[in-house]
């Protein structure tokens, strides 16, 4: 791999030149395509794995590399995370609500309305392109599609608060009072994370906090925007397979993931869905 090129600032965030944010536009295209084209394959009866299995496949195809696999011992190509689940749902493994749920089921099969969140990451000439958005297989119940666009547009809210001389904060608060504003929860325990050659770098980017404080954005930061937004309480738990994290109150939650790059007036998102399907995904 090539020297990096740039400077870092005090709080260890990379500033990327202009030449590198052509990169991020090729990894983070080819991860939204790739979530473009699994629209059409998220259906009830169709499982988790499956799913997993068509986006590794798509990524090879491409010539590209998942930054999933084998990344602290993660084996699988995306994170599909079902109702319940917050983050890092661990495909092939759909987790019943209940342990003692009479609807428990032996395989991974969606079931008309449940949500999902499918997160894919790939490396592109060594850039990584992340991004994640909202499925539904079949029909939403109405109270699972008002989360899933109060967590899109707070993903939105927060990237309009994405300038130079605006601070990680501004975008965290902007979020926070959007999600609050519509008496919905914003999970604290996971946030999104600076990305270029490395898949998580600083800084972290909380989707709370107050405004003006935090690090100043700069041109040339590149980093992601992942809210996870609940339906009831913010408190999450992981399980014992060590990946999966679910809301301790086992009320719904949703997340949308874009990767961006500070320009010298807002924001440019390296991971905008070429068939314009970002949300929603299921009509
Ligand atoms: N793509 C996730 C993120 O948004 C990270 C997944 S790490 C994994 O940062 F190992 F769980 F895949
Ligand atoms: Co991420
Ligand atoms: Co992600």
């Amino acid at each position: 791999m090539d020297e990096p090129r740039g400077r870092v600032t005090r709080d260890g965030i990379r500033i990327h030149e202009r030449a590198d944010f052509a990169g991020m536009h090729k990894a983070g295209a080819l991860a939204a395509r790739i979530l473009d084209e699994m629209a059409d394959h998220v259906f009830p009866g169709q499982t988790t794995a499956e799913l997993d299995r068509m986006i590794e496949e798509k990524v090879v195809a491409a010539g590209a590399k998942s930054a999933t696999i084998g990344y602290r011992g993660y084996q699988h190509a995306s994170c599909i995370s079902v109702n319940h689940v917050v983050c890092h749902g661990i495909p092939g493994n759909k987790i019943p609500k209940w342990k003692n749920d009479p609807h428990r089921r032996t395989d991974d099969a969606l079931k008309d309305g449940d949500i999902l969140n499918i997160d894919v990451t790939v490396i592109v000439d060594g850039w990584h392109g992340d991004t994640s958005r909202m499925y539904v297989a079949g029909k939403p119940k109405a109270y699972a599609e008002r989360l899933i666009q109060v967590t899109h547009d707070a993903l939105m809210t927060g990237i309009a608060a994405v300038k130079p001389g605006n601070t990680f904060g501004d975008i965290g608060h902007a979020i926070q009072s959007f999600v609050e504003g519509h008496r919905m929860s914003v999970v604290r325990d996971f946030c999104g994370h600076g990305l270029g050659r490395v898949f998580h770098s600083p800084p972290n980017v909380l989707h709370y906090g107050r405004a003006g404080t935090g690090p100043v954005l700069e041109e040339g930061m590149f980093f992601t925007i992942e809210p996870m937004v609940n339906l009831g309480r913010p408190e999450t738990k992981v399980l014992a397979d060590d990946w999966t994290a679910i809301t301790r109150d086992k009320a719904l939650s949703a997340q949308f993931e874009h990767s961006v790059g500070v320009s010298a007036d807002g924001a440019e998102i390296f991971t905008l869905s070429p068939a314009g399907r970002f949300h929603p995904t299921w009509t």
